[in-house]
């Protein structure tokens, strides 16, 4: 039995770390374990320009003083208002390295998303020639699609037509759940790749809802049968370079997610990466960690791979009950379960 490993420094490339003294409070876990991390834009209001990303960056960076050297890579918020210049000037400032498309609606923060795909055409194609990324959160908004189906639908219904007209453009579907996204991923272009978070390879729909409701596990898109999360640890472990670490760690206030209608999003920062290796472990498959957490991702972006290492040692810990989070605190997922690595920068 391996009792410590290291790994080339992992990179997280969804996240969402909030502002402010919220922000101040989960940042550092992620500097803790990621050398970078791709910046969730869905702030309120959202992070929609290359000046608003800039400084958003400076706030981030500005929490970070004193600790393990840690780059925010930073993500614009599109909307029915986005141009290509706005895109072209991302680009040319190198405020930002991917566009986020939230469908209006999908999800937390996603009021001011994009009602018409179909009229994006002139801003992917924007990205494309820039060489940005186009970043999907992947579930149709229709409200008499199942909540379960919202994933399907869109790789059926949105993401080919996206695919055809945009042949050159890197597409990341973020967050995939379903059995049915790793085939639609797996048989796509090789500009066709797809993040997977730790919950969604640990947990399914039982989890959450078998013996009581468990807000902890509400997240966006929502967990699925056990099936699914197979399909998922198969595609994480498989060493296909299309699939890559992605926590979408989404801290809220306890009083938002333990509530009559709580928000969506698990918190998973602080423990990201033993919650990745107990994954990886279960399945066989540790000596896969490296690909999936620290060099599938930045091959995929066109960036360099990190050079400093993350160590791992089979020394029980117990996830905490809460961290605070600004005047509140955040419960972390899987509260009180003991995991058997922890993990440090070397
Ligand atoms: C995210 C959040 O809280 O910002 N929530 C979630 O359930 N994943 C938004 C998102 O990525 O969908
Ligand atoms: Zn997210």
């Amino acid at each position: 039995m391996v009792n410590s490993f290291d790994i080339r420094l992992p990179d997280d490339w969804h996240l969402h770390v909030r502002d402010g003294d919220t922000m101040k409070d989960v940042v550092g876990h992620t500097g803790s374990q990621f050398g970078r991390a791709i910046i969730m834009p869905n702030l309120k209001p959202p992070v929609t320009d290359a000046q608003g990303a800039l400084q958003y960056k400076q706030r981030i960076q500005d929490a970070l003083v004193g600790q393990p050297a840690f780059e925010p890579l930073m993500t614009l918020y599109l909307t029915d208002r986005t141009t290509p210049e706005m895109i072209l000037e991302a680009h040319a400032t190198g405020a930002a390295h991917a566009a986020k498309l939230y469908p209006a609606g999908a999800t937390t923060n996603s009021d001011s998303g994009v009602t018409n795909i179909a009229a994006m055409d002139d801003v992917f194609a924007a990205l494309a020639d820039t060489g940005m990324l186009l970043l999907l959160h992947g579930e149709v908004t229709d409200s008499a699609i199942d909540i379960f189906d919202r994933e399907a639908a869109f790789l059926e219904t949105i993401l080919p037509a996206i695919i055809r007209r945009h042949p050159t453009l890197r597409i990341v579907l973020e967050h995939i759940t379903t059995e049915m996204a790793v085939d639609f991923v797996e048989a796509a272009a090789p500009n066709v790749g797809a993040t997977i978070t730790a919950h969604h390879l640990l947990a399914n729909r039982n989890h959450m809802l078998a013996g009581g409701i468990r807000p902890h596990f509400y997240c966006l898109p929502i967990l699925k049968r056990d099936s699914d999360r197979i399909a998922l640890l198969r595609a994480a472990t498989s060493r296909n370079p299309k699939f890559f670490l992605g926590t979408d760690s989404a801290p809220h206030a306890i009083e938002d997610k333990e509530s009559a209608c709580g928000c969506a999003g698990s918190y998973t920062a602080a423990q990201a990466m033993a919650l990745y290796a107990t994954a990886f472990e279960e399945a066989g498959a540790l000596p896969s960690l490296e690909a999936f957490a620290s060099l599938h991702g930045p091959e995929f972006y066109g960036l360099p791979v990190n050079t400093d290492r993350l160590v791992f040692e089979r020394k029980a810990q117990i996830i905490p009950d809460r961290y605070t989070f600004g005047p509140s605190a955040v419960r972390p997922f899987f509260a009180g379960t003991s995991l058997q690595w922890t993990t440090h920068r070397a």
